[in-house]
């Protein structure tokens, strides 16, 4: 309500972009940043122990991959997460800033800490060539795993927050916020999946960097080595599951009930009401395919062959990848649980613009009031601050298609009982926001969505309009009386 609206037709509220760079983001940081560190650090600081430069070696060249990852790919997705959700839903990221200010200050000085000591880290490996200088550098990656870590403690705070902020609601607290009652079992699930998936990783990697030539005896060379990596490897992923799976299991059973209800459609449509549960059973299947790895490599680790790891890797991504996208999408119609909604009223102030009217108190509004003449205008307006964070026009997720489904493509549309529908879609779409304008808003939209069916039109967002701003109404007038 408080800015223009960055829309894209066809795209629905930017929710896809702001989704697939921040799952892009996540797949990179948990296995590589807050999984893979640690257990590399360990190969460095064990092969220094044991004095087994072969070990040193293998740590140093997968550290480079995931040096080369992490700061590139990784990085910029962290600023891309900023960048798409400061565009398509600033009111919610506005929000969150004020909330979790002093949080995000730190997690800016500890991700800056993060970039240095990986820096530092992987350029500085092959100087330290004295005992001395080497467990300065193991304190380094030390340093960096921790930071990695907290960085993800950090952030996964304001997930938890987003979907129940608990407490807050009441307290208005900054510490309430982040002790949100999500934010110990989501911080453990990611904690511990991050840990499984980054030894699968190692695990993977060390096939490559250890090419078996032939001459070398059973036990020494590159085998031993690799025997080495994936008899230890399969330990981190058999203790992992189990933080994993205890994990992933309170927190599936700390969400909120009215958002598990909407689970059932948290794949994007309704037609997925059997997918119910499923993150349950995925859970259960990635942990059966970890363990089985993790058991076979326990045992003897040449009857697992390089391509098997895949799979393990492939459920852990396809879980990762699930949980964001059901978590995003249970939190409807809450973009910040029982007090923001995804389309960036607030829950306080929603009678007040059912009753007053919404246009009136948008800051980027082009009339105050509805007319005849101005419907479509209004509706457009309407439209745009009530549905588009989440429906476009005629594209994805589109209002014409919704209606459409509802109304049949052959027949006239009742605008009567489309303002009736629209006015009361949050009781049987419970994951849709209440409409939050008056009776004439709600036909000044009804009128828009008509022409839009009948015209096609696209409908462009205000970055190509530019904005157009109505004066404000006047406030009301102080009389002798009602002043203090
Ligand atoms: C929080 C996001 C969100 C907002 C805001 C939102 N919707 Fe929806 N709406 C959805 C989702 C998700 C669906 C279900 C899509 C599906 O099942 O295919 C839906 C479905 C619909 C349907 C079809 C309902 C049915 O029973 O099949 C209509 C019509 C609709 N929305 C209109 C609107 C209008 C008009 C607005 C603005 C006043 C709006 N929506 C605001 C998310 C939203």
């Amino acid at each position: 309500m408080d800015f223009p609206s960055f829309y894209m037709d066809h795209l629905a509220g930017g929710r896809l972009i702001i989704g697939l760079i921040a799952s892009l983001h996540v797949l990179i940081n948990h296995p590589l940043a807050v999984g893979a560190y640690p257990l590399l650090t360990w190969m460095e600081w064990w092969a220094h122990k044991n004095n087994r430069p072969d070990i040193d070696q293998l740590a140093y060249k997968i550290t480079f991959i995931v040096f080369i990852v992490t700061t590139t790919v990784g990085a910029m997705t962290g600023v891309g997460i900023w960048l798409s959700t400061s565009l398509f839903a600033p009111f919610a990221i506005g929000s969150l800033l004020r909330v979790f200010f002093w949080g995000w200050f730190a997690e800016w000085l500890v991700f800056i800490s993060e970039v240095g000591l990986i820096l530092w880290w992987f350029l500085t490996w092959k100087k330290a060539n004295t005992p001395e200088k080497k467990r300065k550098h193991i304190k380094i990656g030390v340093a960096l795993s921790i930071m990695s870590w907290l960085t993800m403690a950090l952030i996964v705070a304001v997930l938890g927050f987003m979907m129940k902020p608990g407490e807050w609601n009441q307290t208005r607290a900054f510490w309430d916020a982040m002790t949100n009652p999500l934010y110990a079992p989501q911080l453990g699930f990611r904690t511990f999946i991050a840990l499984m998936m980054g030894a699968v990783f190692v695990w993977f990697a060390t096939f490559f960097f250890t090419k078996l030539k032939r001459g070398y005896e059973q036990g020494t060379g590159p085998r031993q080595l690799r025997n080495w990596v994936v008899y230890r490897m399969s330990h981190v992923v058999l203790v992992s599951l189990l933080g994993t799976y205890l994990f992933g299991t309170w927190y599936w059973s700390a969400i909120p009930e009215t958002m598990k209800a909407n689970s059932s459609v948290a794949l994007l449509t309704q037609e997925f009401m059997s997918w119910h549960g499923q993150f349950q059973s995925l859970l259960g299947w990635t942990i059966l395919v970890f363990a089985f790895i993790g058991l076979g490599g326990l045992g003897s680790s040449f009857l697992i062959p390089r391509w098997a790891l895949l799979i393990p890797s492939l459920m852990g991504i396809w879980l990762l990848g699930h949980f964001e996208r059901a978590r995003e999408f249970m939190r409807k119609p809450w973009v910040i649980g029982e007090y923001m909604y995804s389309n960036g009223v607030h829950k306080d102030e929603l009678a007040f613009l059912q009753s007053e009217g919404l246009l009136k108190h948008a800051t980027y509004a082009k009339h105050r009031e509805v007319t005849e003449a101005n419907k479509v205008e209004c509706g457009k307006d309407v439209f745009m601050l009530a549905c588009s964070r989440c429906h476009s026009t005629t594209g994805l997720n589109g209002v014409i298609e919704k209606f459409t489904a509802m109304y049949g493509a052959d027949k006239d549309w009742d605008s009567g009982g489309m303002a009736l529908f629209i006015q009361g879609m949050h009781q049987t779409r419970t994951f849709m926001p209440p409409f939050p304008g008056n009776d004439k808003e709600a036909e000044a939209l009804v009128a828009f969505i008509q022409q839009v069916r009948a015209t096609r039109e696209s409908l462009p967002g205000a970055q190509s309009t530019g904005v157009v701003v109505a004066p404000p109404p006047a406030p009301p007038a102080m009389t002798a009386s009602s002043q203090p």
